[in-house]
């Protein structure tokens, strides 16, 4: 039986035509070829396809664009490369390349090769299945490096000496993790050791390159699985030392802190248990960041981190400029979930007012189901009694929260006075004053001193004008 996928076999044989017709052998490989032996794509989903030929890659995707119709043909001449767009999909061919060494130099000169000249250029093992497409081998698997079995045996493996491979590029050490993590594969020993040993040589990647990598272990079903990896293999602390630093328990007195570097692993798994949100998943990877500097032991307390959250939110845009990671709304919604991530839990207690369930969520704003997501994910006790006990805690602060929204509409709240109105009624100028007094009319509102609308807040403010008018 052909494995070929019914929905392309015939946009595939015509690919092999074109082939034929000039003379060359062509190839599906790569992450098709991978998926569908994995069947994780139904091929519905699929949005490229990486073909290789035995020649040139540009004479074969005209020829391609040509029998299909279409004029979308781009040519990357410098890289030997070309690309067809044909109805939702981009079709990328590139003829296959060999690697020799000139006597005297240690560079490679990149020339015409074989199939498998290619397949053992590429990165792992599951990554370098074939399928042929010329018309008398269409559908012919060439498995030279038991990609197959390592799919099978879930084991993530480079086709030659792992050194070599991540020599010339060495974010693949990044795409092993990310597809063990994805994949939920082992990386074979050898691989492994030669990650652990070449990790310091990711320093020459762009970090827009391994911020992609890094984001789709964070988006996978179980990013604890990869960032364990990369702790493992040295490779978390070419780019993220902050993180590295959370490993480690201190103890004094007899007492012990958790481990903070294995707690945020489990806050992480747990919120993406809840949310595919990746934004969300960073919140919880940054919640404790800043746990190390600010760790004390207080007598007759035992350790504290006080101010990690304001100091991790602080850290925030510096980590995540350096990571390559968007410095807009988004970064600010991490920082703001860092800063209030233990604010619910101190609303636990039975006596809390209303004003601090209103002033929570005049900070938090549409965030606040987020943030009341993130420190449900924060429970981590491995004590079941404690789980449940805090959650039901918190089942009651959402309550309140609901209940407090639904009488007072504080969130996405907006001064219901402006300050050409506190200019207007105090008689003063653009200055300080206006500011202070706006924050008074909401200190007013949040504080539950006057309710949330705009004929008493207006009466409130000729109520305390006369503390202004002179100044
Ligand atoms: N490849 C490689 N080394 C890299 C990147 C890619 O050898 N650093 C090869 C692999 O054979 C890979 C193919 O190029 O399968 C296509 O790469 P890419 O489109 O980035 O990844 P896919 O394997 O298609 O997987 P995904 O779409 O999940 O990223």
């Amino acid at each position: 039986m052909l494995d070929i996928p019914p929905k392309h076999k015939e946009l595939f044989q015509q690919i092999g035509e074109a082939a034929e017709s000039i003379d060359q052998q062509v190839y599906v490989v790569g992450g098709y070829v991978r998926d569908f032996y994995l069947k994780r794509s139904d091929s519905s989903d699929v949005t490229d396809i990486d073909f290789v030929t035995v020649g040139s890659g540009i004479e074969l995707a005209k020829k391609v664009a040509k029998k299909l119709g279409s004029n979308q043909v781009s040519i990357f001449k410098q890289f030997g490369t070309a690309q067809v767009k044909h109805k939702n999909l981009d079709l990328e061919f590139v003829g296959a390349r060999r690697e020799s060494y000139r006597k005297n130099s240690r560079k490679p000169l990149i020339e015409d090769g074989s199939l498998q000249d290619d397949q053992l250029r590429r990165d792992l093992t599951i990554n370098a299945l074939s399928w042929s497409l010329n018309p008398d081998t269409f559908g012919t698997l060439y498995d030279p490096f038991n990609g197959i079995r390592d799919l099978q045996n879930k084991l993530i493996r480079t086709p030659i000496n792992p050194e070599k491979t991540f020599d010339d590029d060495p974010l693949r050490m990044m795409r092993a993790v990310r597809f063990a993590t994805q994949l939920n594969f082992k990386i074979e020993g050898e691989t492994f050791a030669a990650i652990k040993k070449m990790a310091p040589r990711l320093a020459i990647i762009s970090k827009e390159r391994i911020i992609d990598e890094l984001n789709k272990i964070v988006s996978s079903p179980k990013p604890s699985i990869g960032f364990a990896k990369l702790l493992d293999t040295g490779l978390l602390k070419q780019f993220f030392p902050e993180m590295v630093d959370l490993l480690g328990v201190d103890e004094k007195n007899g007492q012990r802190h958790k481990d903070n570097f294995w707690h945020t692993l489990k806050v992480l798994d747990n919120t993406a248990r809840l949310s595919d949100d990746l934004w969300l998943r960073w919140a919880a990877i940054m919640h404790d960041i800043a746990k190390p500097p600010t760790k004390k032991y207080v007598k007759g307390v035992g350790w504290t981190f006080h101010g990690h959250d304001a100091l991790g939110a602080k850290w925030v845009p510096r980590i995540f400029k350096r990571l390559g990671l968007p410095l807009d709304e988004r970064m600010k919604y991490v920082q703001k979930l860092v800063r209030l991530h233990l604010r619910p839990i101190a609303l636990v207690s039975d006596e809390v007012s209303d004003s601090a369930v209103r002033r929570l969520i005049f900070e938090a704003g549409d965030d606040i189901e987020d943030l009341m997501t993130l420190c449900r994910a924060d429970i981590t006790s491995k004590n079941e009694w404690r789980v449940k006990k805090y959650r039901n805690n918190f089942d009651r602060v959402e309550k309140k929260i609901v209940e407090v929204e639904e009488k007072d509409r504080i969130r996405n709240w907006k001064n219901p006075i402006s300050g050409e109105e506190i200019m207007e009624v105090l008689g003063v100028k653009p200055g300080p004053v206006v500011g202070r007094v706006k924050d008074r009319i909401k200190d007013a509102i949040l504080d539950g001193e006057i309710p949330n609308n705009y004929d008493e807040a207006y009466n409130y403010l000729l109520r305390i004008k006369s503390e202004y008018e002179s100044q």
